[in-house]
This record gives C-alpha cells, sequence and structure tokens, in this order.
C-alpha cells in the first residue's frame, strides 16, 4: 500500500477543517504567543464570523466525506474598463522580450494540477477585514534611518521559521519576507509569492517581477531604491489567492516592516493588497484613481503585474496610475533613449 507522507496528510487535514469553514486553528488564544494585544482582539473578532457554527455545512461534509478543494480563485483583478485608451504612454514598461502568452503565462495562476474549485456553498464568506490602520495604532515616530537595519532583522527574527498558518504545510520553500531599500519613499505591495520567489526568497522575480521592474524603470526609479512585500510572506500552493486566516495571520508583519520604513506612497498591487492594507472589500476598479491611506502613506491602487501580463491592454490603465504617484513623489520617469 502506498504510504502518504506526513506533511501531505497534514495539509489533508488542514484542507479538511477549512472546508468545513474551521479556519480556528491558530493559536490566538495562547497567551504565550506574542501578538500585539490589538492584533489578537482582531483575530479574537474574526474568529466569531468564521466558527464553524455560522457556518452551513452541507449534508456531504456533515456525513464526514471529506471534500477537497481550495477556495475558488478569484482574479487579481476585478474587471477591466471597456476600452484603454492611453496606449503610447504605457509602453515604457512593456516587456520587450516576453511575447504574450496565449494562454495563462505564468504559474501565478492555478495550473493544470491544481485543486478543483471548492463549490460556492462550502466556502465561508471573507469577512471585512480590519484595516491595517485598525488593526495597530499608527507610531507618530518616523524611525532614524540608521536603526532602520536592525529593526528590519528584528522583525525577520520574530517571523523565524513560521508555522502560524497553512501556508507553512503547503510545500512553500522559502519564506518571501521583503527586499529593497529601508529609506524607500515608495513601497510596492503584492500578493503573495509565485515559484520564483518560493526558490529564491525574493519578491516578484518571476515574469510578473520581470514587468514590475519595467514599471519602476518607467517611473524613472531603480527597483533598488523601492521596497518590495507581499501581504502574505509564503507562496500559496497552486498560487491560489491568500485565504483570509492566512493574510490575517501575515499582516502583523508587514505592518511592522511599513511602520520601519515609512513611506510616502504605497502601490497596492491587485485586489488582494488593496483589501487587506485598506479594510476594503470592493472592487480594485472602484479604488483605483483616488488616494487612500495606510500606515501615514497615501496609498495608489493599481493592476497586479501578472494581470497586466495576461491583459496588456490594460497597461495604459496601470500607467496613469503610476504617474498619478510619480507626481505625488516628484519623479520625472525615464529618461528617453538617445537616439543615435
Ligand atoms: N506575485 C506577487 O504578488 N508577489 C510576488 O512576489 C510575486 C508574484
Amino acid at each position: 500500500m502506498m504510504s502518504v507522507p506526513p506533511e501531505q496528510q497534514l495539509r489533508a487535514y488542514v484542507d479538511y477543517l477549512r472546508d468545513m469553514g474551521i479556519y480556528d486553528l491558530y493559536r490566538r488564544d495562547d497567551p504565550s504567543v506574542p501578538l500585539p494585544e490589538s492584533l489578537r482582539a482582531a483575530l479574537t473578532a474574526a474568529k466569531s464570523a468564521t466558527s464553524v457554527q455560522n457556518v452551513v455545512v452541507p449534508a456531504r461534509a456533515q456525513a464526514g466525506a471529506p471534500v477537497r478543494g481550495a477556495a475558488t480563485v478569484s482574479p487579481r483583478a476585478s474587471a477591466p474598463p471597456a476600452a484603454a485608451s492611453v496606449r503610447a504612454s504605457a509602453s515604457a514598461f512593456a516587456p520587450p522580450a516576453v511575447p504574450t502568452p496565449a494562454t495563462a503565462p505564468t504559474n501565478y495562476f492555478p495550473s493544470d494540477d491544481a485543486p478543483p474549485p471548492m463549490s460556492v456553498e462550502m466556502s465561508a464568506p471573507m469577512p471585512k477585514p480590519k484595516s491595517f490602520d485598525a488593526l495597530v495604532p499608527v507610531p507618530s515616530l518616523v524611525l532614524p534611518a540608521a536603526e532602520r537595519s536592525a529593526a528590519m532583522e528584528k522583525v525577520r527574527a520574530e517571523i523565524g521559521d513560521c508555522t502560524r498558518c497553512p501556508l507553512a504545510y503547503g510545500g512553500r520553500h522559502k519564506i518571501v519576507f521583503g527586499d529593497g531599500d529601508l529609506s524607500a519613499r515608495l513601497m510596492f505591495v503584492g500578493e503573495g509569492p509565485g515559484a520564483d520567489e518560493d526558490e529564491s526568497g525574493l519578491p516578484f522575480v518571476g515574469k510578473a517581477g520581470q514587468l514590475l521592474n519595467n514599471m519602476i524603470g518607467a517611473m524613472g526609479l531603480p527597483r533598488e531604491q523601492v521596497y518590495i512585500a507581499n501581504i502574505v510572506k509564503c507562496r500559496p500552493p497552486a498560487n491560489r489567492t491568500p485565504e483570509y486566516v492566512e493574510a490575517t495571520t501575515c499582516s502583523q508583519f508587514l505592518i511592522q516592516q511599513i511602520d520601519v520604513v515609512k513611506p510616502q506612497v504605497i502601490v497596492a498591487l491587485g485586489a488582494t493588497a488593496a483589501t487587506y492594507l485598506l479594510g476594503v472589500k470592493q472592487s480594485l476598479a472602484s479604488l483605483r484613481g483616488s488616494w487612500h491611506e495606510a500606515r501615514g502613506a497615501k496609498v495608489a491602487v493599481t493592476y497586479h503585474p501578472a494581470f497586466l501580463l495576461r491583459d496588456p491592454r490594460q497597461k495604459g490603465e496601470a500607467w496613469k496610475d503610476l504617474q498619478r504617484v510619480m507626481g505625488e513623489l516628484g519623479l520625472q520617469g525615464a529618461r528617453p533613449k538617445p537616439t543615435a
């Protein structure tokens, strides 16, 4: 008889419990687990919204039949506006060597071997997350530049070899902490690592990362001058959207990272980043085009680069978003290459 590896067994149990609507597997009630009190309170509040008694469990699950599945993968961005009127300027960050693939281009979307989507009635509705500002008070002090490296190291050490949420058991290889200038004026927040990031331990190094690099370059900045992080630090299996409990468990670290860097502007890449940073459940379309706020920074919302790889017609719209950010930061954009 074929034996199932223990980590696969554990994953199956976690999946099964989550399918039943039981998210409360975490040690939020354990006072020995170091958590900011405000975050513990937020997690406890979330408990009632995710506890099993609030979930209608269909007969199949009640009978004990495990229902395999991951949450239905939601798109990284909402439906794009009908026509992209801006074209020319957007080509500034068009990745020259990456042809537009006919199908989902990267591993940022579920592959053929991804688990089948879970039936709608099995998934407990996602509670509205609290904004980063509502979770922990925003510090008024800005850390001196000389102290930022040690402060960031402390956050990384606190994460350790994290097992706080199921992503630790979902085949993660490396925790993708974040990367860049600790005094950056501009920070990008993505959703979660993909396969390339999971392997390297660095955010946005795959195809979406190449496009993000081009976007940053078109704004007139080298990548090294910005800070880049994600809502979750571990790769979700099959690159699915992070679950509520995964994102909210990980928020405490991203909040600390933002507080160390204290960027002037944060760009939320895609709906997941916007949802958790701002504590909103709104379409990307409704969030684009205006300024929001998180941790003392102005927040702009734009399309996730992986979405732009799938629908390059929206690059013009994303470029409009980035131009607003450039205006805020006084950036002129990349100088045109001299013609020979
Ligand atoms: N997509 C993300 O959201 N983050 C990464 O780091 C890579 C791809």
